[in-house]
């Protein structure tokens, strides 16, 4: 099959979250398996530039509609995590992409909707046929809309288009009539069928368009799958969802195992494996005299959590691990940072409270080399999130050999099962959960947690080296897109016969 990746992040180069990862470890296993897989990204200026190899400008440049004019794209391509990589430069004035960051511009609709109809024409333009075009949360949901309203028509008919929304809670919304910058009518799609927002009937929802024009829809765990489709968790898109429910699958998410694996970092000061755990030992008692934390009792637990402090995440439930985790004898290190001011202000004043503490640190920025090493030191890992698509962090936390302590919703409910709960074969418990999303359920799986360590160190390690051991490679999880690709194009084929 021949994927092309139409998104808006990609790690490393171009990372705000978990959809940054997803790209390239999805895109790595599906190529893996011998299939041709590319990936379409903007061009920001404020990319790792030294992750991308043999980066080069094409000679031709694309021509792209946007609010009834023509304007050129300049095209570069590079080579990423061994993925060919197309960046989409507009030459456009308004410099869509020049702005110093990925989002939280007051106007992403208009970027992104330019970027998805650039990102086509370029496909049009440069003679390419893919099987499979899959697009990712609303920067690029319009894709969807425009294959078949505009697209199609014109000549590019060869794809099936899948959608994942990794977060229902960011949908991309604006006036109805903003959609005709970027060729769609907004006429014909401000319908309640189509993508009218269905809180706000003036304005056109992107993710609703990804919905209801793509042929396959997925998400990103099947526990939120499920989520979604009520009236409490679906954000809205709920009734939309479930009359697309033929389309819809939730997969849960796996990891790129080559760039978290603590066997091979070379972020982390000493390497290790499930077999010679004293690497982790040591790489906990180097993260403590590089953040000036106390290292003279080994044998304090280290609790870790690494995180955007968004509500999502649960962030008062965070603030809350903090002073328990002080209270019950352990350290506490949180790396994160806040798109939202209140809660950035709020972070930053605990930080400073703690400045000089010996158990307690805040590391208030985006910081890729560090999350590997507090990853490697950390015992235990905390994420009570209010709601998790799918995370990240449980999984790359317990191949690092820290033991995830996770709230019981979505992609955390599939893939974390607590170690005391009868019901669960043995062989899969492999952490802490809680149900509830306050300080008592929190405290709760915490206590336990400490408990097991401080009591049972011999059962810990047991946990520790079963977690490492764990597969969370993309092999089953891709295997899973790949099924659903092959079918979509076979029966685009039936259908043509
Ligand atoms: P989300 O995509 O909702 O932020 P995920 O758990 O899916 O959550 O993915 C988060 C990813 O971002 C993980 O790879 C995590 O290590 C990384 N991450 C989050 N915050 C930071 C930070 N401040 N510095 C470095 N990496 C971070
Ligand atoms: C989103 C979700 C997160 C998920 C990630 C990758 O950012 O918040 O739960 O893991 O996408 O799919």
């Amino acid at each position: 099959l021949h994927v092309i990746h139409i998104t808006a992040e990609m790690a490393p180069v171009a990372k705000v979250g978990g959809l940054a990862d997803v790209v390239t470890g999805l895109g790595k296993a599906l190529q893996k398996k011998g299939h041709l897989v590319e990936i379409v990204l903007p061009k920001y200026d404020c990319m790792q530039y030294d992750r991308v190899c043999n980066l080069r400008a094409l000679d031709v440049l694309i021509e792209s509609h946007f609010d009834g004019q023509l304007y050129k794209n300049k095209i570069w391509v590079g080579t990423v995590e061994g993925l060919p990589v197309y960046f989409i430069e507009p030459l456009h004035p308004d410099k869509f992409f020049w702005r110093g960051e990925y989002y939280g511009e007051h106007d992403d609709f208009k970027r992104f909707s330019f970027f998805s109809r650039a990102a086509l024409d370029f496909l049009l333009q440069t003679g390419k046929k893919p099987d499979i075009i899959h697009c990712h949360d609303w920067q690029t949901a319009f894709i969807a809309p425009l294959y078949w309203e505009i697209f199609v028509n014109k000549g590019l008919n060869s794809a099936r288009i899948c959608f994942t929304c990794h977060n229902f809670e960011y949908q991309g919304t604006a006036a109805a009539s903003e959609l005709d910058s970027c060729g769609l009518v907004s006429k014909s799609l401000n319908r309640s069928d189509r993508m009218q927002d269905n809180s706000a009937p003036h304005k056109v929802n992107s993710v609703k368009g990804g919905i209801v024009f793509s042929n396959i829809v997925t998400t990103v765990s099947p526990t939120y799958a499920q989520e979604v489709r009520t009236k409490e968790g679906g954000h809205g898109l709920d009734s939309t969802l479930s009359s697309h429910f033929r389309k819809f699958i939730g997969i849960l998410n796996g990891i790129d195992t080559d760039a978290w694996n603590p066997a091979s970092d070379v972020f982390l000061p000493v390497q290790y494996n499930a077999a010679d755990l004293q690497g982790k030992v040591e790489n906990k008692q180097a993260l403590r005299r590089r953040l000036g934390l106390s290292s003279a009792d080994v044998t304090r637990p280290l609790v870790g959590c690494i995180t955007r402090l968004v509500p999502q995440k649960g962030v008062h439930l965070i603030r809350h691990a903090i002073y328990l985790t002080l209270e019950l004898g352990g350290q506490f290190v949180l790396l994160g940072s806040s798109p939202v001011p209140s809660i950035q202000k709020e972070f930053e004043s605990i930080a400073n409270k703690f400045k000089n503490h010996d158990h307690v640190r805040l590391i208030l920025k985006y910081d890729e080399p560090l999350s590997h090493e507090i990853y490697a030191a950390s015992d235990m890992f905390i994420i009570p999130s209010i709601f998790e698509p799918c995370g990240l962090t449980q999984m790359i936390s317990m191949r690092y050999g820290a033991i995830p302590i996770v709230r019981k919703t979505g992609g955390l409910n599939d893939s974390v099962f607590d170690v005391d709960d009868d019901t669960i074969p043995s062989q899969f418990q492999n952490g802490f959960t809680f149900a509830n999303a306050d300080e008592q359920g929190l405290k709760g799986a915490l206590v336990r947690a400490l408990n097991l360590y401080k009591n049972n160190p011999e059962s810990w390690k047991q946990l520790v080296q079963k977690d490492m051991n764990i597969d969370f490679s993309w092999g089953t999880s891709a295997a899973q897109y790949e099924k659903l690709y092959s079918m979509s194009v076979a029966r685009a084929r039936a259908a043509k016969r």
